[in-house]
């Protein structure tokens, strides 16, 4: 973020945390129990929102030169990124053109061929075909139309971003709707990936709102995050369907007694950077955790890759703080935010709730729920 957009969240929540107040939408909103439960409701999410959008897949950390590549699953479909000679990142399906195996596992790595483990056809980093052992029993195959299939793909600000879908394109700068400005000062397409965890989610929607307000902190994170932050004192802002967070330190009374050209970026407040529809940022003094959530495999279930990008390639005693970091992060995650996701999934059905209400404070999830709704009827993503 430029230097002024932090001084300007800065002054907006020490505004907050001095009149005890937060950012208000006009009304609550509500939405209906079944739009989490309904399975072909959960189904026409995938389809028309996680298959069709254009998904952060990666930090260009990750593919940091020509060769790099990662391979990540999304509801059911490996793809497989990687960085060209050229410097560009491209996306595949990384299945076979012979008979369907997954050519390359799960993973990070370097590799300027991707050879499939069956038997043996050879695919280079742009994803064509460029070797068939046995060729003569393939004399037929038409070599040039047998490369992986493409993945519509593309980076901004740091992030990799694809589409699933064979065959659908996408247009960031739509989109992103200028939120790239947002992101790209912070440089985190040099960050080096550090440290990285899974944990297992209830329905996407229930976990992706625990990540919109600081509503909870007070209660759910009493012992914890509240240490370090207040409690719903929140400034929402929107670029399209993205988000950006800011949150009030303890302390942030303290910029009062300084002239705002020393107020230091990101003092005082706490940022989480939402790119919809399932990945967080939330920023740390000098790296960000990344919170990438994939639905499924059924409407109750999810999963959430968990990873810390640090600014800088961390000495030995450094990354043993990010690692005491990230376990306590990954606790705050799994036994407070995801535990009571679990439990609210387990109720779903109680009948208690026909709705669930969304109080003003709760402007990020007004704005993620209308967006949804959008997705599945709008022809335009
Ligand atoms: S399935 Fe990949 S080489 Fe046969
Ligand atoms: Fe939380």
């Amino acid at each position: 973020m430029q230097r002024q957009a932090f001084v300007e969240l800065s002054r907006r929540l020490l505004a907050h945390a001095t009149a005890g107040t937060t950012d208000l939408a006009a009304t609550t909103y509500s939405v209906s129990v079944a739009d989490y439960a309904d399975p072909d409701r959960w189904q026409a999410e995938m389809d028309r929102i996680f298959r069709r959008v254009p998904l952060v897949l990666a930090l260009a950390g990750e593919l940091p030169e020509p060769g790099s590549y990662k391979v990540t699953w999304v509801l059911g479909t490996p793809v497989l990124l990687t960085r060209g000679d050229d410097g560009a990142a491209r996306a595949f399906v990384d299945v076979c053109r012979h008979r369907g195996a997954v050519v390359t596992p799960e993973g990070c790595g370097r590799a300027r061929r991707h050879t499939c483990p069956y038997h043996g056809w050879t695919y280079d980093t742009n994803g064509a075909l460029v070797g068939i052992p046995g060729r003569e029993g393939f004399h037929e195959l038409d070599v040039a139309s047998h490369g992986l299939v493409p993945l519509a793909c593309g980076e901004r600000a740091g992030l990799v971003f694809a589409c699933i879908t064979p065959g659908v394109a996408i247009d960031l700068d739509e989109w992103l709707s200028g939120y790239d400005e947002v992101l790209e000062p912070f440089g985190m397409g040099r960050w080096h990936l550090v440290s990285r965890r899974e944990v297992d989610g209830a329905n996407w929607k229930i976990v992706y709102d625990g990540y919109l307000e600081g509503y909870h902190f007070g209660s759910l994170h009493r012992d914890t995050l509240f240490g370090a932050f207040m409690s719903n004192v929140m400034a929402y802002d929107a670029w399209g369907p993205h988000q950006r967070v800011g949150f009030a330190r303890h302390g942030i009374e303290r910029l009062r007694d300084k002239p705002e050209s020393e107020w230091g970026d990101q003092e005082g407040i706490g940022l989480v950077c939402t790119v919809f529809p399932s990945v967080s940022f939330a920023f740390l003094p000098a790296g960000v955790l990344m919170s990438q959530l994939f639905p499924g495999p059924t409407p109750d279930r999810s999963r959430t890759v968990q990873s810390i990008f640090w600014d800088h390639e961390p000495s030995e005693p450094e990354q043993t703080d990010i690692e005491g970091i990230a376990e306590m992060l990954f606790g705050v995650v799994r036994d407070e935010d995801y535990a009571t996701g679990a439990g609210i999934q387990r109720a779903l059905s109680s009948g208690a709730n026909t709705e669930f209400v969304f109080g003003r404070n709760e402007l990020g999830l007004h704005r993620f729920h209308q967006t949804v709704a959008r997705l599945l009827t709008s022809e335009r993503v």
